[in-house]
């Protein structure tokens, strides 16, 4: 399949290298040029164990390519992911959506052919509707399904996460939509990894109910270390202790200095 990774940043440049991994054809796209004068070069902006073997890889097996000018990849692609930041807003803490619906417009005037325009970045809920909206306004005769796909890496791990998920959540109700990210995800799916389909609405609020979850296992886990401070427990004993209960499970119940990172503080929020 060929697909165009719009922002090459931590998400779009792992994920596109993973997808050309996978065999796809993957364009990732950034508005950075020096960025991407350096991965053309062979240099990998983050750091990420093992990332940038895996870009050398399939930048040689011509799998993948870097590039500043949307319109060319777009209009080839049959999947447009959209992976660009959502900063916290400031004043409001609301999630900045302009490059988001920035991306949208530039996406709109480069459609051809039937493509599915996937939301991967962390966006609040209703925000597919609004990139539909722009993309039908811009370009009402664009063949185009708009999904949501959220992204559940975490920077460290990112390629592992990527390859073998927990889950991959796809959000539309549309059967192409459905059957050209199934493709995507093809690969994985062949590996037992879960496929979720659901409504792009669910799968937007699956992303944010997640890491709140994840971000309140810690917070609790700290109040307990509070508490088992004053009252002369052993905080890594009661976590295992409640950790075991299959319902409750050990992962994220390391007591600690809070929650940080680029993603909990501003998607709590
Ligand atoms: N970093 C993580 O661990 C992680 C994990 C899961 C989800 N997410 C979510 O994924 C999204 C992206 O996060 P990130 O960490 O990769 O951000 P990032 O800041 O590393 O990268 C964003 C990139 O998008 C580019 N960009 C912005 N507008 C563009 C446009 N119109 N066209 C082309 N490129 C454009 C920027 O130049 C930048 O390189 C966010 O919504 C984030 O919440 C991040």
């Amino acid at each position: 399949m060929r697909i165009a990774m719009i922002g090459t940043g931590y998400v779009g440049l792992v994920s596109g290298a993973c997808l050309a991994d996978f065999g796809h054809h993957v364009i990732c796209v950034d508005k950075d040029a020096s960025k991407i004068e350096a991965l053309r070069r062979g240099e990998i902006p983050i750091f990420e164990p093992g990332l940038d073997a895996l870009v050398a890889s399939n930048v040689k097996a011509k799998r993948l390519d870097f590039t500043t000018e949307l319109a060319a990849p777009v209009a080839e692609a049959d999947a447009v992911f959209i992976a660009v930041g959502t900063p916290s807003r400031r004043g409001d803490g609301h999630a900045d959506l302009t490059y988001v619906y920035s991306a949208a417009r530039e996406i709109a005037a480069a459609l051809s052919g039937f493509t599915v325009v996937v939301t991967k970045s962390t966006v609040p809920v209703g925000t597919g509707d609004e990139v539909e909206r722009l993309i039908r306004e811009a370009n009402p005769s664009a063949d185009v399904v708009v999904a949501s796909n959220p992204e559940f890496l975490r920077e460290g791990a990112a390629i592992r996460d990527f390859k073998f998920p927990d889950r991959i959540v796809v959000g539309t109700s549309d059967e192409r939509g459905r059957k050209v990210l199934g493709d995507v995800y093809r690969p994985l799916s062949l590996n037992q990894a879960p496929m979720m389909y659901t409504a792009r609405r669910t799968a937007e609020l699956i992303k944010y109910a997640a890491n709140a979850f994840l971000a309140t296992k810690i917070t609790f886990i700290n109040e307990i270390a509070d508490l088992s401070e004053k009252v002369g427990a052993d905080v890594q004993e009661v976590a295992r202790g409640i950790g075991l209960d299959n319902r409750i499970g050990t992962k994220f119940l390391h007591a600690g200095p809070g929650f940080g990172g680029s993603c909990f503080p501003k998607d709590t929020r």
